[in-house]
């Protein structure tokens, strides 16, 4: 496993990454995305200084995706690999590869996740990356549990 910065022709793959029935039900919008309204938030998150993602590969293959987006002093990271390269350990690997180089760009910014309460790979995944339990928050009907680095 590595992890290599997003680049602009990484952008179909990201989509199929983010938009897999498994990945959309955990996240905060959970409906379907066009691949134009992708590829329109896409192009801005590359020009984004706030936003950070990362490609994880295994071997020659696209395997997931790292985002950190940015507010202050602190960090928003998402995680979603492709549904083949699920339960290998990957998850775990590719969250604290990228939190480590995540701290060592931007010391002193604190790392968060948003989890949807019920999403039992991401709990394990992030707490054997070294997250602990901060919090829980609803938002828009939904109860997160929060997790720091
Ligand atoms: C969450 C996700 C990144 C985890 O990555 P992963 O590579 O599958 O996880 P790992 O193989 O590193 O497993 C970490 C731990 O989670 C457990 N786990 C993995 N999938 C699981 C599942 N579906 N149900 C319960 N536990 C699970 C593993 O058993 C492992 O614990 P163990 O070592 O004690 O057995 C991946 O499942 C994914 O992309 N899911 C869809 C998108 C998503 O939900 N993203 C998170 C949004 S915050």
């Amino acid at each position: 496993m590595r992890l290599r910065r997003a680049r602009a022709d990484d952008c179909e793959a990201v989509w199929r990454i983010n938009n897999d029935p498994e990945a959309r039900k955990h996240s905060k919008q959970t409906a379907d995305i066009p691949l134009a309204e992708h590829e329109a938030w896409y192009a801005r998150a590359l020009a984004d200084p706030q936003a950070t993602i990362w490609i994880v590969e295994h071997g020659s293959v696209i395997a997931g995706v790292v985002r950190f987006a940015r507010e202050k002093n602190a960090a928003t990271v998402s995680i979603a690999l492709s549904p083949k390269q699920r339960r290998r350990g990957l998850g775990t690997q590719a969250l604290m590869d990228a939190c480590h180089r995540y701290q060592d760009e931007n010391p002193g910014v604190r790392i968060e996740a948003w989890i949807v309460e019920g999403n039992k790979a991401s709990v394990a995944a992030f707490q054997k990356a070294g997250f602990h339990l901060k919090r829980s928050q609803l938002e828009d009907g939904r109860l997160y549990v929060i997790y720091a680095y």
